[in-house]
């Protein structure tokens, strides 16, 4: 079943077109790698599908619904997502603080924070560090506790922007076993830009490809490596792309 579809759209800053003839379906409970170079668009697709960006042309459908702009509407569908930010950011606060901060907002009250910023710092392997400042954490103790705060009010859609670039292997690897634990108890569906072809390969079910703010094909896992229709992908993938 789809929970977000593109249609036809276009995003320019001035003249700068950063994404243009964008048609896009994304499958609740799929896990969706989006590839491509420095530049290429994936952070501005991602702000678009969070609703932080509004389309130059073109419309995002949500649910089944046309986002026409509404502020209610808007609000509504951006408290079931959640984006994890290519460089997160942390508060001058304790860890548990940090990662209590959505639920707060969302007006919970002090047991369930309690016992949800709990689980989502068990589930990153920070169970323990809740009092400690959250600017003493390494890089990928941050990078795993910037996790926990997107996923403590149980998003039904997670968007990750690069989650594991500076981090090192193990780290890497917790957080994919992370995202695949999410969407596979929660039904989350998961969307991620990345520069680790191999994480494509371990983590995602489909593939788009995007240069220079086109998607240029959008596929199964497997299509994209084993018999990509475009002849950029291939490129792309093998790493014989010139930019
Ligand atoms: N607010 C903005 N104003 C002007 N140009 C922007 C703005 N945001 C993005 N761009 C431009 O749009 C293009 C796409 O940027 P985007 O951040 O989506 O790329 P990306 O694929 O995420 O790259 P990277 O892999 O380096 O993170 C870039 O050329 C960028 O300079
Ligand atoms: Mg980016």
């Amino acid at each position: 079943m789809e929970i977000f579809r593109i249609e036809n759209l276009m995003v320019k800053y001035g003249e700068k077109v950063a994404l243009k003839n964008i048609d896009l379906i994304i499958q609740r409970g799929e896990i969706f790698a989006l590839m491509g170079p420095s530049g290429a668009g994936k952070t501005t697709l991602l702000r678009i599908l969070n609703l932080f960006e509004k389309p130059t042309d073109g419309c995002l459908v949500f649910e089944g619904k046309r986002l026409n702009g509404t502020h209610t509407e808007k609000l509504n569908a951006r408290r079931k997502m959640s984006l994890l930010f290519q460089t997160p950011s942390v508060f001058n606060a304790s860890v548990f603080e940090n990662v209590a901060y959505g639920l707060k907002i969302r007006g919970a009250d002090k047991d369930t924070i309690e016992e949800k910023v709990i689980n989502a710092l068990t589930i990153v392997g920070l169970e323990g560090n809740e009092r400690q400042k959250a600017r003493t954490l390494s890089g990928g103790e941050a990078q795993r506790m910037a996790f926990a705060r997107a996923i403590v009010y149980d998003p039904d859609i997670l968007l990750l922007d690069e989650p594991t670039s500076n981090l090192d292997p193990a780290n890497v690897a917790k957080i994919e076993e992370i995202i695949m634990r999410i969407r596979s108890e929660r039904g989350t569906t998961i969307v991620f830009a990345t520069h680790n072809i191999r994480q494509v390969k371990r983590i995602a079910d489909r593939v788009g490809i995007l240069l220079n703010g086109e998607l240029i094909e959008v596929n199964s896992k497997e299509r994209i490596f084993a018999a990509p229709e475009d002849a950029r992908t291939k490129a792309f993938v093998n790493g014989e792309m010139i930019y």
